[in-house]
Order: structure tokens, then sequence, then C-alpha cells
């Protein structure tokens, strides 16, 4: 092409411009197609370059802009943005930590059951190289930075709030936090059954567990939020749905059982409850929710604050556990809860006709019915039973949350024996990165959730004891039962 300088110097002047912007385009094209290439192999949190689990496939995510714009956006986000020096979150100067430190909720005991598997061997590296071929995503901890290794894009915009849940964490007990390494997937169902791991349990962390997995239950992205459903953070959403729940008496609200959410969702007890819509015969009303039609009208149909005016709110699994349990439990509502398989992290501080009514999903109609009437003929107990219950919620403040989360991961940590080092195929994330790579409504709900550094310690952690978690499975059960047999009791008098 004669770009050498020896040629160019042989070339008549004339041919001089020409071949000068002939260079440029070149240095600028292959600039371009570098730049291309490398933002084609860079993976994301908001999921570019990423397939879906093959554990639970969904449709690829689309990116709307150009290919230029998107290429530069990833390279800017994901290698300049935590370098820039601007941060765009404030800082807010740490108090001193004067407040005598609180006892952890009673159910944060659980973090030592969840971890007992590991308890005599440790967690080490060949459990982490295991535990990977389950997970969609790696999260490495150290001193205080956190990196990703990206290994499959979740659904919507899930991996993104869950990591930035660990960002504020970080934000918000600096030099806290300690070194960890962990393993995470993100889809709803739990994966490390006992029967098949027993001769090697694998640490992965999601969202629920059940007593026949392994799985980790970690805190769910929404309380950080979800811009899908156009959920804001929990701490919000609570103040919300609380003063909604005060806007009428007990007394005035519809003594029926209320549930509204998507039925469509492989959930065998949600098509069951579609056929206890009949106000008369069980006492139930089962609205659904049509997310398409609820974005297109803004939501005003679907807003939480509303749906609490009714005595008795219904809470059933969706494809495995469902966010909308904290949502439900806030109304101070008598919550109607149709025995679950799976259990989040806080679903364990749940305690049968204190905080919640248990139904049976094998006699379901039949058992809200029950639940409705017993509530009817005892109105001051069913108040006070979903008092109870908006109680359990609101003590579950964001703090409280925080709080979870580090002493799972500090628990965790001191499991392993070794020390974490990021992957060499790991990137470093900060909360501007994220920011950065975040579409428009998505950076909206992140901002929302900033947090800033405590001005408590932490909580602190009660030690563990198999014993009592044990009890208390037990008693609940008990009670369960118990109320399954009053309802047999009331069904065998009718029919005799
Ligand atoms: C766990 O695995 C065993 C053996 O493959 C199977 O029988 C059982 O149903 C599984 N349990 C769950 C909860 O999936
Ligand atoms: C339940 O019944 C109500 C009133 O009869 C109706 O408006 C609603 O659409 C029904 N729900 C479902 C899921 O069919």
């Amino acid at each position: 092409m004669g770009l050498s300088p020896k040629n160019t110097a042989r070339a008549p002047s004339y041919l001089l411009p020409g071949v000068s912007a002939l260079a440029a385009f070149s240095i600028t094209a292959l600039l371009l197609y570098k730049v291309d290439d490398f933002a084609s192999q860079t993976k994301t949190v908001a999921g570019h370059n990423l397939d879906p689990t093959p554990w639970h496939l969904f449709p690829a995510k689309t990116f709307e802009q150009t290919r230029q714009a998107r290429a530069y956006k990833i390279i800017h986000c994901s290698y300049l943005a935590c370098h820039s020096g601007t941060s765009t979150i404030p800082e807010q100067p740490q108090a001193h930590p004067s407040k005598p430190t609180e006892k952890c909720l009673d159910f944060f005991r659980w973090i030592h059951h969840d971890l007992e598997p590991w308890a005599r061997t440790g967690i080490s590296l060949s459990h982490l190289a295991e535990a990977q071929k389950f997970a969609a995503f790696r999260v490495v901890i150290v001193a205080g930075k956190l990196y990703v290794d990206l290994y499959y894009t979740c659904v919507q915009s899930r991996m993104m709030f869950t990591i930035w849940g660990l960002l504020l964490l970080l934000k918000r007990y600096p030099g806290k936090v300690p070194d960890v390494d962990m393993m995470f997937d993100c889809m709803d169902r739990p994966r490390i059954n006992v029967t098949e791991h027993k001769s090697m349990p694998l640490p992965l962390f999601r969202y629920c567990t059940t007593e026949d997995h392994y799985d980790i239950p970690f805190p769910d992205w929404s309380f950080w939020g979800w811009p899908e459903t156009n959920l804001r953070p929990w701490d919000e959403e609570f103040r919300d749905i609380k003063r909604g729940s005060q806007r009428i008496s007990w007394s005035k609200k519809w003594p029926q059982a209320y549930w509204k959410g998507n039925p469509d969702v492989q959930s065998p007890v949600r098509l069951e409850l579609l056929k206890c819509n009949h106000s008369r015969m069980w006492g139930a009303q089962i609205m659904r929710q049509d997310w398409a039609e609820e974005a297109r009208i803004g939501y005003e149909q679907s807003k939480l604050s509303n749906q609490c005016n009714y005595q008795y709110k219904i809470y059933a699994e969706g494809y495995a556990w469902s966010v909308s349990l904290k949502y439900i439990l806030s109304c101070g509502s008598l919550a109607l809860i149709i025995s679950p398989d799976y259990e989040d992290f806080f679903s364990r501080g749940l305690i049968p006709k204190k905080n919640y009514w248990p139904v049976s999903p094998n006699n379901l109609c039949p058992s809200i019915k029950y639940a409705v009437d017993w509530g009817t003929k005892h109105p001051f107990e069913a108040k006070e039973i979903g008092k109870e219950g908006q109680k359990l919620m609101e003590s579950l403040s964001m703090d409280r949350v925080y709080d979870y989360m580090f002493h799972l991961i500090r628990e965790y940590s001191k499991l392993q024996d070794f020390k974490p080092v990021p992957p060499y195929s790991a990137q470093e994330l900060c909360p501007e990165s994220l920011l950065c790579i975040a579409d428009i409504k998505q950076r909206q709900f992140l901002e929302q959730s900033t947090t800033f550094p405590s001005q408590a310690p932490p909580c602190t952690l009660q030690p563990s004891n198999s014993n009592l978690i044990k009890s208390w499975i037990q008693q609940k059960k008990k009670i369960v039962e118990d109320v399954e047999d009053m309802e047999k009791v009331k069904t065998e008098r009718r029919s005799n």
C-alpha cells in the first residue's frame, strides 16, 4: 500500500493528502475494529456477551443501541468507570459508633445451619471449582474491592441488582467485609440436592433453598429494586405499604382472602388457587396480574400500597420462592401462607399462628375458607397475627438485610481454607461501573437504593445452636398439623 516512510517520501507531492487520509482512515478503522472486537468479548452484568443459564433457558437479551454505541459503552463502563476518580455516590462522614450493638434477629441463627455442611471440612478451592458448574457468576472480594467472573446471564436485571447489593454492603461497612470467594446462581430453583451431593456438598448462593438442598439462601435482588415490575427498594415499598394499610381500619377491610399475581409461572399451587376464586363459596378473590398491561398503563393497578384493603392476603409460591412474600406480610392483614416448599433467608422467621396462618396446599380452597371463617369468629386474634407479620417485616429493614449479608459472608469466609484471589478473567466492579452499564430505568432504580457508611456496627450474631433450630422446625410442624386437624374436624362435622 506504500505507507512506509520510504515510499511516502518518494511519492509525488500531489498524492500526499490522499495517502495521509487513507492512513488516518485505516488506523481509525483498525481501532474501531479492535474496539468492536474487544467489546464483543467483554461480558457485563447487564448481560452483554453472555448466554442464558443452560439449566434455565430464557430468551436472549436485546440491547437497543447501535453496535458502535454499545461497544463504546461496554469498553467505557467495564474498563474506565472504576478508575475515573469521580465518585457519583456521595460519602458521608462516619460518626462515632456509639450505639451499643444490638443482637441480631432470631432467624439469623439459620446462617450457622446453612453453613453447617462445611463446618468440619471447610471450603476449599476444589469445592468452588465444582460449584462453578452450577453458577452464573462468581464474586471475589479482596481488600474491600469486588471482582466478578461472569459465566452466564440471568433473567432480567437480577444479576445487576444482586451485585449492586454487594457493592453497597462494602460501602456500608467499609473495611469490615472479609476477603471472600463465592459462587452464585440467580435462577429460581435450588440445585444442590442433598442426596446427590452428600459426599461433597457444594457451596452455592442463590435466593432460596429447601431442607433437601445445600443451596445457601441470600437476599434476592428485589430488596434493591426490580425495574421490570416497577418495584422500588424495599424500605420505600414497606413504608408505603404500611401507610396504605393504615388508611382503613380492620373492620372496614373486605372480609375476604385476596391474591393478585401471575399464575403462569409453572406453579401448580397457583393454578390450583384459580379454582378458589369465589367470594361466597371460598371467601377468596383471586386476580390475575398482567405485567404487560400494567406496564402500558403505568402500574397504577399493581401498586402494592393499594392492595391492603382485605382482611386476609394469600401467599402462593411461584416457580420457587416468591419475592411477593415480604409485601404480602407488610399489609398487616392476616397472611394466609400456603405451606411453601421453598425458604428464603427471612421466611425462617415465620411462625404459624404467631405471624401468619398456615394453609394446606392439599386441600386448598376449603383450607382458605377455614382460615377466613376462623378469622371472622376471632377478629381480635386475626388482627393481632396480621400485625405480628407486619412487625416482622418492619424489623427487617435494609439495615438488617445488610447485616444478614455481612454475617453470612463473614461466617462463610471463616470456612475458606485458602486466600481469595480474583481469577485472571474477573473484572473489578464499583458502584460507578454498574450505574454506567445500566439502562436509564435500571439506573433510576439503582440510584434510589444508595446507602451510606453505617453509623453503627452490625448486629451481634448469636452462636450456632442446632438443637434450637431443630426445636423451631418441630414446633412449626406441630402447629401446622394442629391447624390441619382443626380443618379436618370441621369438614367431618359438616359431612356428618
Ligand atoms: C434429589 O435426588 C434424588 C436422587 O436423584 C431424587 O430422588 C430426589 O427427588 C431429589 N430431590 C429433590 C428435592 O429434587
Ligand atoms: C375472579 O373473580 C372475579 C370476580 O368474580 C373476576 O373479576 C376475576 O377476573 C376472577 N379472576 C380470575 C383469575 O379469573
